[in-house]
């Protein structure tokens, strides 16, 4: 069976989700949901649609398209949780665009409604399912115990670019890029038992850029930072007891890491085109054995990330768009 998907929203990543879908076995795009349905129509003629729902109640319209059998929910971060929730209690699986929610209440509250529903759910950190990080995962034991973890990331954003500064539509730099470093931390060394941190806010009150030092409860710990006021390296190190890992460009995707170690030093090629198929694939594989969380990216996973940033973003004073937030 091919998993027909309904995404919502029109914009850069679902474009970007749509090309990688048209190569992934196992799914196919078959509705798009949007708050225009002139942009909903565009979006479905160009990328192969059969339906295209637009307005105030697209979504709602979507779900009940039989052709739609799970939804992609490509929207602004804050925007991710009506929809992602209107999926689950309308019985179809849901893939969030990280991060999942603006608050850990939030993203607890649709891995509660999954499983009361035996409904799949996860969050799309696609960086997870790539070669790069596959690989990087299965090398980790030639370090030994990792003992930290050190990463950033960040651009200078437009300051016309609303998505970066706007509090409504969740800008700021943590939200944005923070899934990658922290994910990272997160992926390696689980829920973080201690964070702090520290940033400065523009003139809208969003962040510009955070330095976060975070421990875990084996004693490592790291220091991540995201920005959108400078150029950041994009690298992470990785240090263990007995060598270290450096993801040498590109954290996000995760395209080549040197181990070294006792052994000596080794070079990792892992780039790939497309890399959202590996995602992809990896739900269809889910829902084809009936699985109602993802055994590599579920919600402890979302939740250990969802408790990082509601902590960061108190501490450096960043007012979250509370209408996306449960009571
Ligand atoms: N996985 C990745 O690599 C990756 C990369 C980039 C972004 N993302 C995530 O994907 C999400 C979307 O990012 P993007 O870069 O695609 O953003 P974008 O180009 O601005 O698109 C966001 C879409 O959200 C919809 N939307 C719904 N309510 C909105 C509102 N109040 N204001 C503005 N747009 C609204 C719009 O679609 P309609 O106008 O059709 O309703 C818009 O096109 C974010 O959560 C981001 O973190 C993930």
């Amino acid at each position: 069976m091919s998993v027909g998907w309904g995404f919502v929203g029109t914009g850069r990543i679902a474009g970007e989700v749509a090309e990688s879908l048209a190569l992934a076995k196992g799914g196919h795009l078959a509705s798009v949901a949007s708050r225009d349905q002139e942009r909903a129509e565009q979006f479905a003629g160009k990328h192969g649609a059969a339906s295209a729902y637009g307005g105030a109640d697209g979504v709602e319209r979507m779900l009940a398209d039989p052709g739609v059998d799970a939804v992609y929910i490509a929207t602004t971060h804050p925007q991710h949780y009506a929809p992602a929730r209107a999926a689950l209690l309308a019985g179809k699986p849901a893939l969030v665009e990280k991060p999942m929610t603006v608050s850990l209440a939030a993203t607890q509250d649709l891995f509660d409604l999954g499983a009361a529903r035996s409904v799949f759910v996860m969050e799309a950190y696609w960086t997870r399912f790539l070669p790069g990080t596959v690989a990087l995962l299965e090398q980790i034991g030639a370090i030994g115990e990792v003992r930290s973890v050190h990463a950033d990331l960040g651009f200078p954003a437009p300051a016309d670019d609303r998505r970066f500064h706007d509090p409504a539509i969740g800008g700021g730099s943590l939200l944005d890029l923070g899934p990658y470093p922290v994910g990272l931390a997160v992926t390696l060394l689980g829920p973080a038992v201690s964070v702090q941190a520290v940033g400065s806010l523009t003139a809208s009150g969003v962040d510009r850029q955070v330095a976060m030092a975070l421990e875990f409860a084996n004693g490592a710990v790291a220091a991540l930072s995201t920005t959108m006021v400078a150029q950041a390296v994009a690298k992470a190190w990785i240090e263990g007891s007995e060598g270290r890992i450096e993801i040498d460009r590109e954290l996000h995707s995760v395209p080549g890491f040197t181990v070294t170690s006792k052994d000596g030093q080794t070079h990792h090629d892992h780039a790939v085109e497309h890399g959202y198929t590996y995602m992809l694939e990896h739900v269809h594989e889910c829902l084809a054995s009936g699985l109602t969380e993802s055994p590599l990216l579920g919600r402890k996973y979302s939740t250990d990330v969802a408790e990082i940033f509601e902590k960061v973003l108190t501490q450096v004073g960043v007012e979250r768009n509370r209408e996306s937030i449960p009571d």
